[in-house]
């Protein structure tokens, strides 16, 4: 079933009142948002309206019962001045793979695409062009079943708004090695952007951050002893010269779209990839050995940040220079050129916002 997106324009921009040389992420949102409503077993009502706030029942299940769900993407301009959006069909593929652990319905890909192209013809001008800058666009879902009782909902809200954003970490980050917490076990849903992973992790994080960190670094839920993820990130290792990630195997960690571009970018440039299980005494060892050559995270929000330094029983272990982290900085380098369309894009990852996308309804 084809979904038709009605149109309704902001009557004034708010663009004037942003400093786009100084973009803090997530506090400033651009002048539209996409929403629609499922029910009946169907989307409806697809519109574009000005970003304003919903109003919501006390009992939306959502709110009780956690089926929500989120998304992250980003949107350049490329050197012409086209809006590209970086590999957006990988996150709606996700966004369907969360969808259904946490039963909810899933999206259509044209609803998505075109959604997206809508929003951000519309919102063009709020695209940054600024270095390190991008648009961060997030989707997201929830039930809104008025309904008190633990069931599965009829009825849900799916909604994309936009933010300007600047860099997300500006410095290498330090990250706590947890012991006590877990993230996620085999079976759950580790794997899922499900709201409810980061409602869970908020306070093992903020422990770690009023220790000094900026980020817990999780261990696996039945050993405690492999490395699965930063809180924000996918985690990667360069021991003597290999890049080593933790695996999917085991449905514990999301399948991050920038850990599956670092990984074929690495592999483009000659570099050995492993994703297998990498355990803590590996890393140390590997530390002590000199061969703990590089340790970074990489995300939407974040795209490569170099780790400075992790904790890991009361012992902390300082990571080389940033500056001189060969591997890392290079994949860096040519993931962001490709972002932003000043690299070749040779696996196809951007997708270009189609000019002439009607949006006057
Ligand atoms: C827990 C977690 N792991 C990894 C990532 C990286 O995923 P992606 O590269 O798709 O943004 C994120 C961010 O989205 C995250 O929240």
């Amino acid at each position: 079933m084809s979904h038709k997106i009605t149109v309704e324009k902001v009557a004034k921009s708010r663009i004037g009142e942003i400093d786009f040389t100084n973009l803090p992420f997530g506090k400033y949102f651009s002048d539209h948002m996409f929403v629609a409503d499922y029910y009946d077993g169907d989307w409806h009502d697809a519109k574009i309206i000005p970003f304003g706030d919903f109003t919501l029942h006390p009992a939306t299940s959502a709110i009780h019962y956690g089926q929500a769900l989120f998304e992250g993407m980003k949107a350049e301009l490329d050197p012409d001045g086209n809006p590209i959006v970086f590999r957006p069909l990988k996150n709606w593929n996700r966004l369907n793979i969360s969808a259904t652990r946490l039963a909810m319905p899933t999206i259509p890909e044209d609803l998505f695409m075109n959604a997206l192209d809508k929003l951000i013809t519309l919102d063009r001008q709020w695209i940054p062009s600024e270095p390190l800058s991008s648009l961060y666009i997030r989707p997201f879902m929830f039930a809104t079943e008025k309904y008190v009782g633990i069931r599965v909902a009829e009825h849900y809200k799916f909604a994309i708004f936009t933010c300007p954003v600047g860099a997300y970490y500006t410095k290498p980050v330090k990250v706590f090695v947890s012991e006590k917490y877990v993230r996620a076990a085999p079976g759950g849903v580790g794997y899922a952007k499900a709201a409810g992973n980061y409602g869970a992790a908020m306070m093992p994080t903020q422990e770690a951050q009023k220790m000094g960190f900026d980020q817990l670094l999780w261990l696996d839920g039945i050993h405690h002893k492999y490395f699965q993820e930063i809180g924000t990130m996918n985690i990667f290792f360069v021991i003597d010269g290999v890049l080593v990630t933790p695996g999917l195997d085991q449905g514990t960690i999301l399948d991050g779209v920038t850990r599956d571009s670092v990984i074929r970018l690495a592999e483009d440039e000659g570099y050995i990839v492993q994703e297998r299980d990498v355990s803590v005494d590996e890393v140390i060892n590997a530390y002590h050995e000199g061969k703990l050559e590089d340790m970074f995270g990489c995300g939407t929000a974040a795209v490569l940040s170099h780790i400075g330094a992790f904790h890991y029983k009361g012992e902390d272990y300082e990571l080389p220079n940033w500056e001189e982290r060969e591997i890392s900085n290079k994949l860096k380098k040519r993931l962001t050129a490709i972002k932003s369309g000043k690299a070749e894009d040779i696996f196809g990852w951007n997708h270009t916002v189609p000019v002439g996308v009607y949006v006057n309804q």
